[in-house]
């Protein structure tokens, strides 16, 4: 029997959809609660402040007093089948800023296609860009850092010889240790310097702050769980430094200039056979989190990612990372008090009462959202006063109503669940708070929290207060599972929910929340799409991912999925409308090239520059032809026979100038 092969980002959504969250759902009565109308119970509520003191990027993000959106000016891209190449609306021109293997540190070698180099991968720009932030420098909007997370690898397109997973069935026989080392350092992180010089923006050459950060960088471990006995391993007997960060998909930018990029699918990294039954308390968590899953033959060379091997390894994944950029030579850090899952993103804002809020996703099938609020409050003033405050803080998990309310549930060791009574104690398998950040799935379990349709990314609007959440879509949700945050059963195509804080304070216990939209074909009755009928044929899309909110309050969502036995279109950018009559109308503005996802989405502040990634360009289609590096179904963007696709970051300006989309 052949089985098909399946390129890491299938294998990644095919293990998202078994999901490991075992807690039962709500009841179809909670689904079929009378819900009025959520318009009408946001209009009694009091206008929501956006009394954001933040040091960075207010002085030029200034946030207009009316609290409301600005509307969006672009001609709509038609969409087409999926292509070689990527494409843009009418009026703006998409340029590659950087490839994967193109110089980061300034002794880098020339990219060589199909060799495996991992000292050269170690100077050289990394695999799967996805999160992107843009940190000005001196306030300039054509002269910063863009820092860059660098998810996974695709060693099929990335080196002859391998096909797309095949090598996992064949205990990955072609997968030598020169080809392990080289895809550990693609993975981490990029720190660039840039700047836009007549128009067009460059990398700058042997910058001061260039920096790589792989799977091999050494990193500190901070707050609660550090030093914990979960913690600790042979290299380490500490509990406080570790290795390398994995599989880094989404992020943020904080208001004092740092990097927050997450940790999300770490355990396909890890090796090994799982436990059998009967489980101890440690097997129960690691299938919890889906480890060791063995989609890579890192374990094969590496012990710390053999499971048995190493125990604890996987503890010291899954976390939310801090880098600071401006200053090349600082320790990232690992902020334990933000919990470990598998994170998302790391949208974020800074609380009317100056205390930090940053809002998670935990990307698996069933999972929670999640907010962290710090305990000590933005120092606006002095940048390194800020250096630990994610140290410090209550890590929250989602419930959501029937009503269109919802609750924080503090993820606090000695709380307990009102409704069940169900302590978060060493009956239950946490001795200490440090217990509960690294097995946060399982107590979030306890607590009740909503199981939802795979909590990708979570972005704050800065001009009105609401938070977007996008949920990507759960095609194993029944329908007596379905519930009025998660309404379809089977649900292919995703949804995007709108939250408001109570009374504007993102601290607060509660909040109210609203569909925005529910994704898919507005052609087929069936999928249950809810676009706003101003939609044209272009503007509807599945699968939301990533999103970001511009300085002038409008919501950019970027798709995985889509192409082609998704929706039949492409994965790209589109643009959404949150307010007035417009609301859930949805526009595209670009599209990727064939079998890549669209990542990243970022703007410089004068929003004249909008920088997306496109991750994983060539890679195997579902239903379409095997793509390998002898036989890619794209090269974009060098269309060179010999090299392969290669994923790219890519800068949007409108020709002639002016702002993106008015
Ligand atoms: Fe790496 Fe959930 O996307
Ligand atoms: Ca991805
Ligand atoms: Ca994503
Ligand atoms: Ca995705």
């Amino acid at each position: 029997m052949t089985r098909r092969p399946l390129p890491p980002s299938v294998a990644f959504e095919a293990a998202e959809n078994e999901g490991s969250n075992p807690s039962s759902a709500p009841t179809l009565g909670d689904m079929v609660a009378a819900r009025l109308s959520r318009r009408d119970l946001m209009q009694g509520l009091v206008a929501v402040s956006v009394a954001t003191e933040a040091l960075w990027p207010r002085a030029l993000m200034a946030a207009s007093p009316d609290g409301a959106s600005a509307p969006f000016d672009f001609p709509e891209l038609a969409v087409a089948p999926a292509s070689e190449t990527h494409h843009v609306a009418e009026g703006y021109d998409a340029d590659i800023l950087i490839r994967w293997g193109d110089a980061v540190l300034p002794d880098a070698p020339a990219f060589v296609p199909g060799k495996p180099d991992a000292a050269a991968q170690t100077k050289q720009f990394g695999y799967n860009n996805d999160f992107l932030g843009f940190i000005p420098l001196d306030g300039a909007s054509d002269h910063g850092l863009l820092v860059v997370n660098h998810e996974y690898t695709n060693g099929e397109l990335m080196f002859p010889g391998i096909a797309p997973r095949s090598d996992k069935d064949a205990d990955f026989a072609a997968v030598t240790r020169e080809i392990v080392d080289a895809e550990m350092m693609a993975h981490g992180g990029s720190v660039i310097e840039i700047r836009r010089t007549d128009g067009k923006w460059q990398v700058i050459p042997n910058s001061k702050y260039a920096r790589r950060i792989t799977a091999d960088t050494e990193i500190a471990i901070s707050g609660p769980a550090a030093g914990h006995a979960r913690m600790k391993t042979k290299d380490d007997s500490t509990g406080t430094r570790v290795r390398g960060m994995l599989n880094n998909c989404a992020g943020g930018v904080t208001p004092w200039g740092t990097w927050l990029t997450c940790e999300e699918n770490f355990n396909g990294y890890f090796w090994s056979k799982a436990a059998a039954e009967p489980l101890t308390l440690e097997a129960r968590a690691l299938r919890r989190y889906g480890a060791p899953a063995q989609w890579y033959a890192w374990g094969r060379f590496h012990d710390r990612f053999d499971t048995l091997k190493e125990p604890n390894e996987p503890n010291r994944f899954g976390w939310v990372v801090e880098i600071d950029p401006l200053d090349p030579a600082s320790t990232p850090v690992k902020r334990t008090a933000m919990g470990r899952f598998k994170h998302e993103g790391a949208g974020n804002i800074v609380n009317r009462d100056g205390r930090f809020v940053v809002y998670q996703g935990d990307d698996e099938r069933f999972d929670y959202v999640y907010r962290f609020v710090t305990e000590g409050t933005v120092d606006t003033t002095n940048r390194t006063a800020n250096k630990d405050l994610l140290d410090r803080g209550t890590l929250y998990v989602a419930r959501f109503n029937a009503d269109g309310t919802g609750q924080w549930l503090p993820l606090v060791h000695g709380n307990a669940n009102k409704d069940g009574q169900v302590w978060i104690n060493e009956a239950n398998g946490f001795k200490d708070q440090g217990d509960v950040l690294i097995h946060a799935r399982l107590a979030a379990d306890l607590l009740g929290a909503t199981r939802m349709d795979r909590p990708e990314d979570i972005d704050v609007n800065p001009k009105t207060g609401k938070v977007y959440l996008m949920l990507t879509n759960n095609s194993k949700r029944k329908i007596d599972e379905v519930d009025a945050a998660n309404p379809r059963a089977g649900n292919k195509f995703g949804h995007i929910i709108e939250i408001t804080p109570d009374g504007g304070d993102h601290a607060a216990p509660s909040f109210t929340w609203d569909i925005l939209l529910k994704c898919g074909s507005p052609e087929i009755a069936e999928v249950g799409a809810t676009f706003n009928p101003a939609t044209s044929k272009n503007g509807w899309f599945g699968m939301p991912d990533n999103c970001t909110v511009d300085a002038e309050g409008r919501l950019w969502v970027a798709t995985d999925g889509n192409s082609p036995k998704g929706t039949g279109r492409n994965d790209g950018i589109w643009a959404i409308e949150t307010e007035g009559a417009g609301r859930g109308t949805s526009r595209c503005f670009f599209q990727v090239p064939t079998g890549a996802e669209m990542c990243g989405p970022c703007f410089t502040p004068d929003l004249e520059t909008f920088f997306v990634a496109v991750q994983h360009p060539g890679e195997t289609e579902d239903n379409g032809p095997v793509s390998t590096f002898e036989a890619p179904i794209t090269r974009w963007p060098d269309f060179e026979d010999g090299t392969p696709p290669r994923p790219s970051i890519v800068a949007i300006t409108r020709k002639g100038g002016g702002k993106i989309a008015g």
